[in-house]
C-alpha cells in the first residue's frame, strides 16, 4: 500500500473517532447507583447527582435532558459545579434547572462557574498539571447563579457546613469551595461529622485527595465529587487517562471507597462518588467511551 493511501487512511479513521466523540458528548446517560449509608429501618432517598453542566444558550439537547430529570422526582439534588459555560449562560441554567430547584438542594461551586471558558489544547489534559488555572479570564456573573440557587432555597457548601431533614432522615453536610483553583478552606469545614445526624455528606467540585482525605477522617459516610469529568477521552477497555487532579484514574468516575482499598466499615474511610459530568469545555466538545452523565444515588439503609 503506498504512503498516500496510507497517510488518507489515517486521516479518515481520524475525521471519523472525531465524529463519533462530537455525537457522544450528546449522549448523555442517566447512571443508578445504590449507596448503602443510612441506618437501619430508613426509607430510601433518591439524590440526584449533577456535575459540570458547563451550559451554553445554544444547548437545546442538553437543557431538554436536564430538564427531564425532574421527572425522577429526587428527595435531594446534589450540584457539584461547573454549570457555566458563557457569560450568558445563568438564566438559562436557572431556567433549566427550575423543576429540580423545586426539590432541596445542595451545591459547590466549580472554576467554570467562576471564569470565563478560554480555548486550550485539549491533549494539556493528558501532560502533567504545571499549576497553571485560567483565573485571569473574565468573571462569570457566578453570583446571579448563587441568587437563583438560594431562593429556591438551595443550601451553599461554599467552605461551609449545613443540615437537612428529608422524610424522617437528618442529614448532615460540610462542603469547600473548588479545590482545583485553591479556594478550599479544610480548616473552617474539618472536625468530627456531626454524630448526631443520620446521613453525613462531604461535597466538592474536583476530588483532590487532601480533601477526601480529611473529610473521610472525619467520618463523613459519603463524599460526592464532579470536576474529572470521567476522563473525558478514554481508552476502551481500559478507562481514563486522566483525572485532571491528584486522584488516581481508576476513580475518575462511578462509586468507589476512600482510601480506595477500605472496605465500607473501616473507620476513617468513606464512599467516594465521582460524576463524570453532563458537559465540556466547548471548546473541546468531544467525549469518547465516556458518555455524558448524571447519577441517581439510591441511599439505602447500611448492610450491618
Ligand atoms: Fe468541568
Amino acid at each position: 500500500m503506498s504512503f498516500t493511501r496510507i497517510l488518507g487512511l489515517g486521516v479518515l479513521a481520524g475525521v471519523a473517532t472525531l465524529g463519533y466523540a462530537a455525537t457522544e458528548a450528546r449522549a448523555y446517560t442517566l447512571r443508578r447507583v445504590e449507596l448503602p449509608i443510612l441506618p437501619a429501618g430508613q426509607r430510601s432517598l433518591r439524590v440526584l447527582h449533577l456535575s459540570d453542566i458547563h451550559m451554553t444558550p445554544d444547548q437545546s439537547r442538553k437543557q431538554d435532558w436536564v430538564r427531564r430529570l425532574a421527572a425522577l422526582q429526587p428527595d435531594l439534588v446534589i450540584n457539584t459545579g461547573d454549570n457555566l459555560a458563557h457569560r450568558d449562560a445563568v438564566p438559562v441554567v436557572l431556567s433549566t434547572l427550575e423543576p429540580l430547584l423545586e426539590a432541596p438542594g445542595v451545591y459547590v461551586f466549580g472554576s467554570n462557574d467562576y471564569f470565563e471558558p478560554a480555548p486550550r489544547n485539549p491533549f494539556r489534559y493528558l501532560m502533567p498539571d504545571d499549576g497553571t488555572r485560567a483565573v485571569d479570564s473574565p468573571q462569570l456573573p457566578w453570583k446571579d447563579l448563587q441568587r437563583g440557587f438560594e431562593e429556591a432555597g438551595w443550601t451553599g457548601l461554599t467552605n461551609t457546613t449545613g443540615s437537612l431533614t428529608i422524610g424522617d432522615t437528618a442529614l448532615a453536610f460540610a462542603g469547600v469551595d473548588d479545590p482545583h483553583l485553591s479556594y478550599d478552606d479544610l480548616p473552617a469545614v474539618s472536625g468530627p461529622a456531626p454524630a448526631g445526624a443520620d446521613v453525613r455528606l462531604a461535597v466538592a467540585h474536583a476530588p483532590y485527595l487532601r480533601v477526601l482525605d480529611q473529610f473521610a477522617a472525619d467520618g463523613y459516610d459519603a463524599i460526592i465529587a464532579g470536576h474529572t469529568h470521567g476522563g473525558q477521552v478514554c481508552l476502551p477497555f481500559k478507562g481514563a487517562l486522566t483525572t485532571n487532579c491528584d486522584l488516581d484514574n481508576a476513580r475518575a468516575k462511578g462509586l468507589h471507597r476512600h482510601p480506595a482499598e477500605s472496605a465500607p466499615d473501616d473507620p476513617g474511610s468513606a464512599w467516594l462518588h465521582v460524576s463524570a459530568g453532563v458537559g465540556t469545555n466547548p471548546y473541546t466538545r468531544i467525549r469518547f467511551a465516556c458518555r455524558p452523565e448524571a447519577t441517581l444515588l439510591t441511599l439505602t439503609c447500611r448492610e450491618n
